[in-house]
């Protein structure tokens, strides 16, 4: 089923005088449990492009649908509903609270939507061991790895049970072993729970182990390829889809 569809989407920046394309005349659809990548050099409209689609920026132009729902002109509060109830973000430098613990960060998520913190707090902890950081839970960020410190922010996205995870460049604060490990991580989150992931990367050694590949260039879509001999394919078939 379509998650998420998105038709001529248009965002220009203006300073002044000057106007930048973000993204220009855009479409696009997201499947349910989809497992894609936004390729593309600097400056292509990567970042622009996970913003509109994540609600946090609006187009000049264009819809966006979720769900089969026209949320184009959402107000500002029920787009901040759809975010925190559907969709969750990991970015490249993780933003997480640094006066919280690994634990309080990750059940923050869920109290902003007025969950009683004792389920917060035990679906925090859950999240935490998922993304395999058991043991670190009252850890802050400040004494975590950089690559931990992306799990957490992995725990918080997903501990709400979205419909789908945008992350920007997840990896890109990363060296090469650990930015393999996270995407192992997506790769086993995405087959055992069925979340819909999509990321954008600069790095072939991270984009190549997507099934699906978007490819951006100066804001248009210039290919999108889906590979059924991906990583993604071969493991969630490996796997058996343990949940
Ligand atoms: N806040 C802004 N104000 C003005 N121009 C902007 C702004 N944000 C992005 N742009 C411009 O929009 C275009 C797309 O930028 P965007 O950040 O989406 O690219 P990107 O693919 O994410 O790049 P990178 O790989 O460097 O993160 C660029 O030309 C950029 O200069
Ligand atoms: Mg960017």
């Amino acid at each position: 089923m379509t998650l998420l569809v998105a038709e001529r989407l248009s965002r220009i920046y203006r300073l002044g005088d000057e106007r930048a394309v973000g993204v220009e005349d855009t479409s696009l659809s997201i499947d349910q449990g989809e497992f894609a990548v936004l390729a593309g050099p600097s400056g292509s409209g990567k970042t622009t492009l996970l913003n509109l689609l994540g609600l946090l920026d609006t187009p000049d132009s264009g819809r966006l649908f979720f769900e089969g729902r026209d949320v184009s002109s959402l107000d500002e509060s029920s787009r901040a509903r759809l975010r925190r109830e559907k969709m969750g973000f990991v970015f490249q430098a993780h933003q997480l609270i640094p006066v919280l613990s690994a634990e309080e960060n990750v059940a923050f998520a869920l109290w902003l939507r007025e969950l009683p913190e004792q389920e917060c707090c035990v679906r925090a902890r859950r999240a935490l061991r998922d993304v395999g950081l058991e043991g670190l839970e009252t850890r802050r960020p400040g004494a975590l790895s950089g690559g931990q410190r992306q799990r957490v922010a992995v725990a918080r996205a997903l501990v709400g049970e979205p419909a789908l995870i945008l992350a920007d460049e997840p990896t890109a604060s990363l060296d090469s072993a650990t930015a393999e490990r996270l995407l192992d991580l997506f790769v086993d989150l995405h087959s055992s729970r069925g979340v819909a992931f999509l990321f954008s990367s600069h790095d072939p050694r991270i984009v190549e182990r997507a099934r699906r590949r978007i490819e951006l260039r100066d804001g248009r879509i210039v290919s999108d390829v889906t590979a059924v001999t991906a990583v993604t394919a071969i493991k969630s078939g490996a796997s058996g889809g343990a949940s």
